[in-house]
C-alpha cells in the first residue's frame, strides 16, 4: 500500500530495493481480482452492531456493520461521543440482542471517553458493569501522528481476536488544530488519508466495524439550506460506508439523517438519549 517514496524513506532504502519489496508484498497480497460470488461470500459474513434504538438500526439497514467505516457528524451536543459509548457496549451483547459478542477499542482525541457512563449504560442493558469496562482498550491520542500510530496499533489488539469495533472520537479534531490555514491542508488531507487507509485495512482484514466521528464547520457562503458541512472534505467523505448527519432537536430528542450510503436511500430516524443510553 505504501509508494515507493514512503517506504525510502521509513527503512533508509535505496530505489530499486524498495521497488522489489513492494512487487513481492504485492505478489504475497494476491491483489489482483476476485469473482463476484467471493465478495458476496464475504458480505455474508457481515456483523452488525444495534445503536441502541431500531429505527436508527433500520435507517442504517440494521445497525452498525463490521467490515466498513461508519460516520456520524454533527455539532457540539448532537450525541456522537454518546453513540460511541453505546455501540462500545452493545457490541459485547450477544447477537440476538443486538451485539457481536465481541470487544471494543476507543481512540479518544478529546478526552471524552466517560467509564462512569458505560457502566451506567452496560446496567441498562444487563451486562456486568465490570465486565462491560473490561471488555473495552481505551487510548488517549494526543497528537495528530500518535492517532495515526494508535490506529496502526490497534493490529496487535485485533490479532488476538475478538475486537469486533474500534471508535476514533474525533477523527478530526486534532488534524484540525494542528493543521491551519490553507497552507497546511495538502498535508493534512495526506495524512488523514493515510489513518483511513489503515482504519479500512482493520475492518476488512478482520472483519470488524470502524465507528468514527467528526464536527461541522461553518459554511461562510451558504445562506439559504444548512450552513454547515462535515469536516475533512472529500477524504473522509469518499472514505465512508455509511454517513450519518445528527442534530439536536427538542430536549433529549436527536435527529439522524443517513446521509451517504452505496446500497440505503437518504432516511432519517429520530431517537433519544437518556439515563439509559441511546432508545427509540
Ligand atoms: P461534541 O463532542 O462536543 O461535539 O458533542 P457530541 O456530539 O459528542 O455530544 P455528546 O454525545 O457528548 O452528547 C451530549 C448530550 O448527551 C448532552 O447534552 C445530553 O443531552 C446527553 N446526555 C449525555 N449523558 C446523558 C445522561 O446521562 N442522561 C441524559 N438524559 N442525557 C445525557
Ligand atoms: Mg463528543
Amino acid at each position: 500500500m505504501a509508494t515507493t517514496g514512503e517506504l525510502m524513506e521509513a527503512a533508509e532504502l535505496g530505489m530499486r530495493v524498495a521497488v522489489r519489496i513492494i512487487n513481492s508484498a504485492r505478489d504475497a497480497a494476491n491483489m489482483g481480482y476476485e469473482k463476484a460470488s467471493e465478495v458476496m461470500e464475504r458480505r455474508k459474513r457481515i456483523g452488525y452492531i444495534s445503536t441502541g434504538s431500531s429505527t436508527f438500526d433500520k435507517m442504517i439497514g440494521g445497525g452498525v456493520e463490521t467490515q466498513g467505516l461508519t460516520e456520524v457528524f454533527g455539532e457540539f451536543g448532537s450525541g456522537k461521543s454518546q453513540l460511541a459509548h453505546q455501540l462500545c457496549v452493545n457490541v459485547q451483547l450477544p447477537p440476538e440482542q443486538g451485539g457481536l459478542s465481541g470487544k471494543a477499542v476507543f481512540i479518544d482525541t478529546e478526552n471524552t471517553f466517560r467509564p462512569e457512563r458505560i457502566a451506567q449504560m452496560a446496567k441498562a442493558v444487563g451486562l456486568d458493569p465490570e465486565k462491560a469496562l473490561e471488555g473495552i482498550y481505551v487510548a488517549r491520542a494526543c497528537t495528530t501522528d500518535h492517532q495515526v500510530l494508535l490506529a496502526e496499533k490497534a493490529v496487535d489488539i485485533a490479532k488476538q481476536g475478538g475486537i469486533k469495533l474500534i471508535v476514533v472520537d474525533s477523527l478530526t479534531s486534532l488534524f484540525r488544530s494542528e493543521y491551519c490555514g490553507r497552507g497546511a491542508l495538502a498535508e493534512r488531507q495526506q495524512k488523514l488519508s493515510r489513518h483511513l487507509a489503515a482504519l479500512h485495512k482493520l475492518a476488512e482484514l478482520h472483519d470488524l466495524a470502524v465507528f468514527v466521528t467528526n464536527q461541522v464547520q461553518a459554511r461562510p457562503d451558504i445562506f439559504f439550506g444548512d450552513p454547515t458541512r462535515p469536516v475533512g472534505g472529500h477524504i473522509v467523505g469518499h472514505s465512508m460506508t455509511a454517513r450519518i448527519y445528527l442534530r439536536k432537536s427538542k430536549a433529549n430528542t436527536r435527529i439522524a439523517n443517513l446521509v451517504d450510503h452505496p446500497g440505503l436511500p437518504p432516511e432519517s430516524a429520530t431517537f433519544q438519549i437518556n439515563e439509559a443510553g441511546v432508545r427509540d
